[in-house]
């Protein structure tokens, strides 16, 4: 086992990087993600154990919780969480320190990746991407110094009413966007919608993805797509794609990423 754990789920690669940059800073870390099952759940060994995560409707992303709740994290390890986020951090962190406590928490505000929405400039600020990028870049920098002197935050992480509410409702909202799914005719059937998606939610038919409403909406099927070809309603066939540039569909799939 790695001196340093981070479990991440990220859908656009903002979050990964993140914690890549972060792992970097420390050395020696595994980055286990979290789309899928967690394919490390013992880490009580781990010296330093973190969450790096984006917030949805509020809260936390896909199956985040339920994988929390089945980690065993040593009372002695150090803790930190971070929450990516376009406009507001959510309730995120104040869920996952109730199941399990963080000794540190911090937010990094960047691209938004829920095209459906809005477009990925309008995070607030509004930033270019290269600006929210150096940005991240030098949070995550901050957070890793943090990390490595053991800071303790302060006060624990907030959780806004109206946050708390977007977050309850979200897991009934979330298949019903899905329904909006469609394909276009510059689909190449590569493939790779279906090998991303961490529900096993789309299926290749005849060489063509077919989307069923068992979905997370961390829209790595249509933010990666390398032909554009997959929309969620008519605002997103026009509307321009985001994924983080220092992170790759590949990458986004692997269990572990070791980091030295
Ligand atoms: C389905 C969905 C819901 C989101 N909800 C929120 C939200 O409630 N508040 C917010 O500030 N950002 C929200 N975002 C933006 C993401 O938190 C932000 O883009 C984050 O950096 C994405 O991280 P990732 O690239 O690792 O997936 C949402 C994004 C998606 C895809």
């Amino acid at each position: 086992m790695s001196k340093n754990v981070i479990f991440c789920f990220s859908g656009t690669g903002n979050c990964l990087d993140i914690a890549k940059n972060i792992a970097k800073a420390l050395g020696d870390t595994d980055i286990v993600m979290m789309r899928r099952a967690p394919a490390v759940r013992d880490v009580h060994e781990a010296e330093r154990v973190g969450f790096v995560f984006p917030c949805y409707a509020g809260g936390l992303p896909g199956d985040v919780e339920k994988f929390a709740r089945s980690l065993f994290v040593s009372p002695k390890s150090y803790t930190f969480g971070v929450v990516s986020y376009a406009g507001y951090p959510g309730v995120g962190l104040s869920k996952l320190n109730e199941i399990i406590p963080l000794n540190y928490h911090a937010g990094i505000s960047h691209q938004s990746a829920c095209i459906w929405l809005m477009p990925h400039t309008m995070m607030f600020p509004v930033l270019t991407p290269e600006k929210a990028q150096k940005r991240s870049e030098e949070l995550a920098a901050k957070i890793a110094e943090d990390v490595k002197r053991g800071v303790v935050s302060d006060k624990k992480p907030s959780a806004p009413l109206f946050n708390k509410i977007e977050a309850s409702v979200w897991p009934k909202l979330a298949p019903k966007k899905a329904a909006a799914f469609a394909v276009s005719g510059k689909c190449i059937g590569c493939g790779q919608c279906a090998a991303l998606c961490p529900k096993g939610n789309i299926k290749m038919v005849a060489g063509r993805p077919d989307f069923g409403t068992d979905c997370v909406q961390c829209l790595s099927c249509l933010q990666f797509c390398p032909k554009e070809a997959i929309h969620m309603g008519g605002v997103t066939v026009k509307r321009e794609r985001w994924h983080n540039p220092n992170v790759t569909a590949l990458e986004l799939n692997e269990k572990i990423i070791h980091i030295d």
